[in-house]
């Protein structure tokens, strides 16, 4: 992702206001950030402005890599460096063929946080450990909690249902306490799925969590590079605008209810290769992406899983259309991932204007729970 114009610089020291010490949690500890807020990895999303932006800022952005080449995550990782010294983090999907490489290069540059999609390989969390780099994967069930936490995992992000992109289905409001009353002693938990205020960062503390993570509340600011007019569409989204579907790459995925996905839903799930390619043709030709583009896609996933043909050319074609949506604007043919969350946001702040508003509710409602209780320096 090249994002040509460096952005905003970061908010002059002292514009952002000094959190609550309620609000100095493990996960300021543990990677060195001012806030308990993460910026979290989305792909053909979270690039290098937003990332940056988020760290200058004082939370924790998180670079998406997994649609992106090993060298364009070398030179996103070089483009975060050059706007900030702040520390960041970058998402990996494990089941990548050159997971391994990329372990490697986080290393090597420094990158703070490790963030992963889906559970890593135990030896894949060992080596980030060891070279003092923080695992947190996101995780949608207890039990993956606790399998992380086993292998060495120093955080996780544990994503209620209402949450964007791929989700489970426990929502927030359950997932969270589990995941803490399971592994809350061992590691930081930081909660997702449906955050955007202070109100919330709060509630989140409240269930025993070290933070909050959030998607769809940065993909609507100032400094995310998805079209204006697709910011649009989502900002006009209600609550009850979006919906989970297994019909655009096989695995449950929140997005925006549009033509395109009643159009796939109603075509059921493709189960055959005559219809996936047939599907995958029709988009590349409507939308002029590459078939060398599709099948490198579809042959690095084919290596790390165990998928049908129909499968891989389905899940292949599945970033090609978020990426029509959200690089290209092409909504007529594209997806556009999200949280139920979209319905309650409505209009795009900057990075740190949205979190320095996080921050001052998060105090207001914290000095009103317990007056008095805290003096900030
Ligand atoms: C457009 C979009 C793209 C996403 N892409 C990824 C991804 O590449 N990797 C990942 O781990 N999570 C991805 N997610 C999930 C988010 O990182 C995050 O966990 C989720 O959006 C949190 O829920 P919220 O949107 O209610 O804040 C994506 C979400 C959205 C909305």
């Amino acid at each position: 992702m090249t994002e040509g114009s460096p952005g905003p610089p970061g908010p002059p020291a002292g514009a952002l206001p000094e959190p609550h010490p309620a609000l100095r949690t493990r996960l300021c500890a543990l990677t060195g950030v001012r806030f308990p807020v993460v910026q979290t990895g989305m792909g053909w999303v979270a690039g290098p402005r937003l990332v940056a932006a988020t760290a200058s800022a004082g939370g924790l952005g998180i670079l998406a890599s997994a649609t992106m080449t090993l060298e364009e995550l070398s030179a996103a990782i070089d483009d975060v460096k050059a706007r900030t010294d702040a520390p960041f983090g970058v998402n990996l999907r494990t089941d990548a063929a050159d997971a391994e490489r990329r372990v490697q290069l986080l290393i090597e540059r420094g990158v703070k946080v490790a963030s992963f999609a889906q559970a890593p390989r135990p030896e894949m969390v060992a080596r980030l450990r060891e070279a003092g780099v923080v695992v947190m994967p996101t995780v949608g069930a207890r039990r993956h909690a606790e399998k992380v936490a086993q292998w060495g995992a120093e955080a996780v992000i544990a994503q209620g249902a209402e949450g964007g992109g791929h989700t489970g289905v426990v929502p927030t409001s359950l997932l969270l306490p589990e995941v803490v009353d399971a592994v809350g002693s061992r590691v930081a938990v930081i909660g997702a799925g449906g955050f955007f205020d202070g109100r919330g960062l709060v509630a989140a503390l409240a269930y025993g969590a070290d933070g909050i993570a959030m998607g769809t509340r940065f993909l609507l600011t100032r400094e995310s590079t998805v079209p204006d007019a697709v910011k649009a569409q989502y900002l006009a989204t209600p609550v009850t605008g979006t919906v989970v579907t297994t019909s655009v790459d096989g695995a449950p995925q929140r997005v925006i209810r549009t033509p395109v996905v009643e159009r796939l839903e109603g075509a059921g799930r493709i189960t055959t290769l005559p219809r996936a390619v047939r599907n995958a043709v029709a988009f590349r030709r409507r939308t002029k992406t590459s078939m060398a583009s599709l099948v490198r896609e579809g042959l690095a996933m084919k290596e790390g899983n165990e998928l049908t043909w129909a499968q891989v050319v389905m899940a292949a074609n599945a970033p090609m259309m978020t990426r029509a949506a959200l690089v290209e604007g092409r909504t007529d043919v594209g997806i556009l991932p999200t949280g139920q969350v979209v319905g309650s946001i409505d209009e795009l702040p900057t990075v740190a204007e949205l979190l320095g508003r996080v921050i001052t509710q998060a105090n207001e409602v914290l000095d009103l729970l317990a007056p008095g209780a805290a003096t900030r320096s």
